[in-house]
């Protein structure tokens, strides 16, 4: 089968398309004919060893141990393994593999657990249902689990024109809380017609100085230090963070020590678990028409590399696909 491989740590044109090996299913697996994938910044971290100590973490000091990238996959299951009891052939399916699964999916085919899939929205393409897995699962569980999203708050998304924060955005909509959307000048209006009710321009205002005050930020990376996001939200409120510098996210961790103390404001660091569950939860917003995946652009498998130029330099609006067949 046709797969891109990542032939070393460094820029998009390490990716190469080359002829590997056709997977097989294992007792508890399902073959997946992939339709398509999408770009995360785990692929990009992964493709650049940014931060260095993902060398360590992807088990290749000089390129990733695991060289296919790609976590989302939407396809069509073509096999299955002797014990796997929930797909058929010919099932339409979506889902995440994570990188503890050692699998990727910029590739013609994939074998995944069972659990780690579920079928495809009705609604959507297989471009739109790729879009969706990792990045919308983050903004659920960040909302939600973290930050215990409850009908009627003041929500603020910092970073809500990326792939977290357009699915972040809809998904707070659908909790039936105020949504504040932070991004740059150009992405305003997408955001707005996502739902948010008040959009802020970090490139002009900075949401933490206004006097402004939330029950709930997400911020899907730091961009300010920890003191500033405490100083927005109310002395109950949560601050939760998906990613940013190892500092931003250490600074997060520790204050949530320290609230544990003192009972007040409270900090998370989302920590991304896989779950059918929620990807079933997913499904049922999407084909409710509460959310929408936003895609940028759409690439097709040969040209993943320059995807990955387009991820890398322009801050794409919601996600980059890749589409195989
Ligand atoms: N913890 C976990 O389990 C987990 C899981 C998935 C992802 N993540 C992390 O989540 C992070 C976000 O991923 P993503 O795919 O959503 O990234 P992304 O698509 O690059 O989106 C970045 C967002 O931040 C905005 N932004 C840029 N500079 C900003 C600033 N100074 N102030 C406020 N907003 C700013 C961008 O707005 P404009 O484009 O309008 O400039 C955009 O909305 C990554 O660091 C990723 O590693 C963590």
């Amino acid at each position: 089968m046709k797969a891109i491989v990542c032939t070393k740590y460094g820029p998009p044109k390490v990716l190469q398309l080359k002829e590997v090996a056709k997977p097989a299913p294992q007792d508890d697996e399902v073959l997946i004919k992939i339709h398509a994938a999408s770009i995360n910044s785990r692929d990009w971290r992964r493709m650049r060893a940014n931060p260095f100590f993902i060398r360590l973490m992807a088990g290749g000091l000089l390129k990733p141990k695991n060289p296919i990238l790609g976590a989302d996959v939407a396809g069509q299951v073509e096999a299955i393994g002797s014990n796997a009891k929930q797909f058929k052939p010919g099932d339409e399916v979506f889902g995440y593999l994570p990188s503890a699964t050692g699998r990727g999916t910029f590739a013609e085919y994939v074998c995944a657990k069972e659990n780690l899939i579920t079928l495809k929205p009705a609604n959507l393409t297989f471009e739109q249902s790729a879009a969706v897995p990792l990045a919308a699962m983050t903004a659920l569980q960040g909302l939600r689990d973290n930050g215990n999203i409850q009908r009627g708050q003041k929500v603020l998304i910092n970073g809500a024109s990326g792939g977290v924060g357009t699915f972040a955005v809809q998904i707070a909509k659908a909790f039936g809380v105020e949504v504040t959307g932070v991004c740059s000048t150009r992405n305003l209006e997408m955001v707005r017609s996502l739902g948010a009710d008040h959009v802020i321009d970090y490139q002009k205002e900075d949401f933490t100085q206004n006097g402004q005050q939330y029950d709930l930020i997400l911020a899907v990376n730091g961009y300010h230090p920890i003191s500033d996001y405490l100083r927005a939200l109310n002395a109950e409120g949560t601050y939760v963070v998906a990613g940013g510098s190892m500092f931003q996210l250490f600074q997060a961790a520790l204050q949530r020590r320290r609230a544990s103390k003192t009972g007040s404001q409270i900090t998370y660091v989302v920590s991304l678990v896989q779950s059918q569950k929620d990807l079933i939860f997913l499904k049922e917003l999407l084909e409710s028409g509460k959310v929408i995946p936003i895609i940028d652009g759409c690439y097709p498998l040969r040209k993943t590399s320059e995807a990955f130029w387009y991820f890398e330099k322009v801050h794409p609006k919601g996600k980059v696909v890749i589409s195989v067949v």
